[in-house]
């Protein structure tokens, strides 16, 4: 039996007051659709197609990497509608359709599963997933029959009586592929926002003697994301959740209150977090590292036992036993060895460095190839732009570049090599050998007495 999930999409998200698609803010640094895209990966459903509409463009872009199809409304009438939409996608197929939506980010692989496992082995028509919760305001009522689930109510559309429910549908279902798309057919939109609704579509198998299902979970992951202030709760529920994994798995967090980890960033045990790191993205940390405060990481590969401090890391990769920082840079696509030492300011663009190589001080060095165990004084500057091209720099193992030296760009200092400090290179340096490139000192004695005796100044 196939497994197919839809993503609704489609809406405005008003209450944003942004230019960005509501589904495209980000929670713990992934768009909050992405997050429903992985999560119904994770849960095995293959293949995801998203109902695009409002701002169809955008999202289409940030999704369009996690090999999804798209199915589009134009115009936004309603939950039903948005799943008429996708008719094509729905056409012919056979088994499960997951519904969920893009605006509601906490949902877990486990709860998916376990809501699969139900919706199969029960041989329902459709299951939903329900929180009860004191102040429902504002979701749909779940109405049922004895055990049985009769109906779902909108907000807009419940009596008295009914505003009373508590518990409330979480806008997650399965559904049986082939009566979903009968059922869709026979949506009104009658109801007080003049919408097709999606939540009807239960009364309507209900009336068919179709079996419904219903799983109960925590208000938590149900959670829908309509306002800044609930992309912020959103954001703390999340934070917790994935500190709590990792502190699990055997990583220390000083201070999880204050310790921001992305969605998808992996980290070995007995590695430290002091408070105000900020790790992002498609992030791997190893064993044993150390991340002093503050630190930005993002879409990098740190080694085991490394430590990094106050620093920013982007798109590299830092070898075993490297330390970093405090204030270093390293740009992306940086190669940094093994026992490595980038010290204080210091700056690394697209550089490669190799083992062992200390660069301990107010050092900028990018477009470059550095070799092994190469002692960097110092202040020194590679020169790799000529305000029009990039050029190369390349330092052979065990060179040693003497403090304030310019390494001019194509440039290559062979190994072994000295440079005396405040030299400017423009030259390739033999190995072994040493190269100075500054004026010879001269002194002028008794200079500022003469000066003084001329009168003049
Ligand atoms: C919906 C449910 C409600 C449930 C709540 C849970 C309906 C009618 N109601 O209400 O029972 O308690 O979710 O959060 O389904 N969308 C489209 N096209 C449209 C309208 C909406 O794609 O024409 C998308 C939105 O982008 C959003 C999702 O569907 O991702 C839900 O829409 P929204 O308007 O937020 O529904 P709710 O009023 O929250
Ligand atoms: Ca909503």
């Amino acid at each position: 039996m196939g497994k197919y999930a839809l993503i609704l999409a489609a809406g405005e998200g008003k209450r944003m007051k942004s230019e960005t698609s509501k589904v495209l803010h980000k929670v713990c640094g992934k768009e909050m659709v992405n997050h429903v895209i992985d999560i119904m990966r994770k849960a095995c459903f293959e293949d995801v197609n998203v109902i695009v509409g409002k701002g169809k463009d955008q999202v289409m872009a940030k999704t369009s990497s996690r090999d999804v199809s798209f199915s589009v409304q134009e115009e936004q009438l309603g939950t039903g509608h948005a799943v008429l939409c996708a008719k094509d996608f729905l056409q012919g197929k056979k088994g499960t359709v997951a519904i969920f939506t893009g605006d509601a980010p906490l949902i877990r692989e486990e709860t998916v599963k376990d809501m699969l496992k139900s919706h199969e082995e029960g041989g329902y028509s459709a299951t939903l997933l329900t929180s009860v919760i004191d102040d429902p305001s504002g979701y749909g009522r779940v109405k049922r029959d004895g055990d049985d689930v009769e109906k779902i109510i909108e907000h807009k559309d419940c009596s008295e009586e009914e505003l009373l429910l508590q518990e409330i549908n979480a806008g997650m279902y399965m559904f049986d592929a082939e009566e979903l798309l009968k059922a869709l057919l026979l949506l009104k939109n009658d109801n007080a926002q003049g919408e097709y609704y999606l939540t009807d579509v239960i009364e309507i198998m209900k009336n068919s003697d179709l079996k419904i299902g219903a799983s109960i979970t925590e208000f938590d992951e149900t959670r829908g994301v309509n306002s800044r202030s609930q992309l912020a709760e959103a954001e703390v529920i999340l934070r917790k959740r994935i500190n709590l994994f990792h502190m699990e798995n055997g990583v220390t967090l000083i201070d999880p209150n204050s310790t921001y980890i992305g969605a998808d960033v992996a980290i070995e045990n007995d590695t430290i977090i002091y408070p105000n790191n900020l790790i992002e993205g498609n992030t791997k940390i190893g064993k044993g590292v150390t991340l002093y405060p503050n630190s930005r990481i993002l879409d990098s590969e740190i080694g085991d036992d490394v430590t990094i401090t106050s620093s920013v890391i982007l798109s590299s990769r830092i070898g075993r036993n490297t330390s970093v920082g405090p204030f270093a840079y390293i740009r992306p696509d940086s190669v940094i060895g093994e026992d490595v030492k980038i010290g204080d300011f210091v700056e690394i663009k697209k550089s490669t460095i190799g083992n062992g190589t200390k660069i301990s001080h107010l050092t900028y060095i990018g477009d470059a190839e550095v070799g092994s165990k190469v002692n960097f004084g110092c202040g020194t500057v590679v020169v790799n732009y000529d305000g029009k091209s990039k050029f190369k720099t390349v330092v052979g193992d065990n060179a040693f570049i003497g403090c304030n030296t310019n390494l001019v760009a194509p440039v290559t200092v062979h190994e072994g090599a000295f440079t005396a400090a405040g030299s400017t290179i423009t030259e390739d340096v033999p190995a072994e050998s040493l190269g100075i490139a500054r004026a010879k000192q001269v002194n002028k004695d008794g200079w500022v007495r003469k000066r003084k005796d001329s009168g003049k100044y």
